[in-house]
């Protein structure tokens, strides 16, 4: 059993936090943010994960688990830190460190006793040492020790809770072997693969890691737009290349871009990294690039449709950058509802969950409604953004009947062609052929 403490209750820190609780450990998660505390003191939950409540309140109850945003105390009463805030893009796309830096002086101001300091902030390479810096030269008494550590986390938004306790590796990158053992120990009740490298290496595999990822999407949507113009499916695409083991299915989805609080700004951390390093890393910078133009190839389909869609009502479902998530940090939705709302059109949008977190991000135009139906009804179009299960197995019956035109712009691929001709929609999604002629005998088009 050790005593965390975990700096940042965000994401992260929190699902992290509440995961090490459950293997036996006492947790004490701690955040500047003082009403996200009183939150979490209070049993509520200020993000959206599932099974992250229950797995809450279950350790609060065994009293391994406490929240406090008194992080001199938290630090002197644990004997291993990590670091978990944000690391933001910065303008220039770099990582801003500021919070980084704030914590790790912090930790030296309170360094009481031998404490390993571990980063699972997704940070750039050099940070380990950069805190190393700060610690020592915060340190009340030069003669306590410390080490760090780097132990990146790789969890999904959505899935975070089984990721943690599934994890299929920890990379622990350390300055001692000593802090690497303790790492690794604390992670055995986890029985997963233990990497172990020096903090650089373990700094740069995060990076590397969501970088490849990156790839793969905006490669498969490179593929998707490809398909289009030369009559191929995209679906069929990456079935067939995800059998090949050397690829693997997963990540090979075309639609309308990756976002999220990772992959954006971790790839432009790393190709800000590279221009720092003097290496011009020009297939990464193609990588942002699709990325960036990829909801812009949803907007032409829908616009293609009415010439311009001024004064058309248009429903957009799905709004989180992915399922299961009500995170909205650089989510495609943003891009393509702005433009939308921009060129004139009137959005009547739904999400399962993420509403309240994109009202503070959309434009003030933008309506709301509680469910799929109610979104569409009399739109001239609906547009779909996220394949939440709700969503992607919607009724297209009453869909159908309550657009005022069956025009359906699929950005996830939810439906097969087969079903949506069946149910008379005139039909564009992502590296697929559209459907065009809509069967009209239940809904005369006349658009
Ligand atoms: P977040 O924004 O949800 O949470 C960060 C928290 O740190 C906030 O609650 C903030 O108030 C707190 N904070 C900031 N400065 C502080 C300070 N000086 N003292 C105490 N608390 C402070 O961020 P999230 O998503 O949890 O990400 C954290 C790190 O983990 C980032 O580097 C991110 O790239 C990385 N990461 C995120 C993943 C995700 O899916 N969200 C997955 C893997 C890594």
């Amino acid at each position: 059993m050790h005593n965390i403490t975990v700096i940042g209750t965000g994401y992260v820190g929190l699902v992290s936090g509440t995961c090490f609780a459950e293997i036996g450990n006492r947790i004490i998660c701690c955040d500047v943010n003082k009403d996200k505390i009183a939150m979490l003191q209070n049993g509520e939950i200020p993000i959206y994960e599932p099974g992250l409540k229950e797995l809450v309140a279950k350790n609060v109850a065994e009293n391994r688990l406490f929240f406090t945003s008194e992080i001199g105390e938290a630090i002197e009463d644990s004997d291993i830190i990590y670091i978990a805030v944000g690391t933001p893009m910065a303008e220039n796309g770099e990582a801003d460190m500021r919070y980084v830096k704030e914590v790790a002086k912090t930790i030296g101001k309170h360094l009481n006793t031998y404490k390993i300091i571990v980063n699972k902030s997704t940070v750039p390479v050099g940070t380990g040492e950069l805190v190393r810096t700060i610690v020592a030269n915060n340190r009340i008494n030069e003669r306590v020790h410390f080490d760090v550590v780097s132990n990146p986390e790789f969890l999904r938004e959505g899935s975070a809770i089984a990721d943690c306790m599934n994890m299929e590796r920890a990379v622990i990158g350390a300055t001692s072997d000593k802090a690497a053992k303790v790492i690794a120990k604390l992670h055995e009740p986890l029985q997963t693969k233990i990497f172990i490298t020096d903090l650089q290496s373990a700094e740069m595999i995060k990076y590397a890691a969501n970088a490849f990822l990156a790839t793969k999407i905006s490669f498969i949507n490179a593929i998707a737009n490809l398909c289009e113009r030369v009559g191929a499916d995209v679906t069929q695409v990456s079935e067939g290349m995800g059998m090949d083991s050397r690829i693997g299915g997963k990540f090979l989805q075309a639609g309308i871009g990756y976002g999220g609080s990772c992959f954006p700004k971790d790839t432009f951390a790393l190709a800000h990294m590279a221009d720092q390093a003097g290496y011009d890393f020009t297939l990464l910078k193609s990588v942002i690039s699709t990325n960036e133009t990829q909801p812009y190839v949803m907007l032409k389909k829908l616009q293609d449709l009415f010439g311009d869609y001024a004064g058309r009502r248009i429903a957009v479902l799905g709004l989180a950058f992915k399922p299961n998530t009500d995170d909205m940090r650089c989510a495609p939705s943003l891009v393509i509802i702005d433009e939308l709302v921009k060129k004139g059109a009137i959005v009547q949008a739904y999400d399962p969950i993420a509403i309240p977190n994109a009202r503070a991000l959309l434009p003030a135009e933008v309506a709301y409604f509680d469910s799929v139906e109610a979104a569409v009804t009399d739109c001239d179009a609906c547009l779909i953004l996220t394949e939440w299960d709700e969503i992607a197995g919607m009724d297209l019956a009453s869909v159908r009947k309550l657009l005022k035109y069956p025009f359906l712009v699929d950005g996830r691929n939810c439906f097969s062609l087969q079903e949506i001709y069946e149910h008379g929609f005139v039909y564009h999604s992502v590296g697929r052929p559209a459907v065009l002629t809509a069967r009209s005998e239940s809904h005369p088009v006349n658009y």
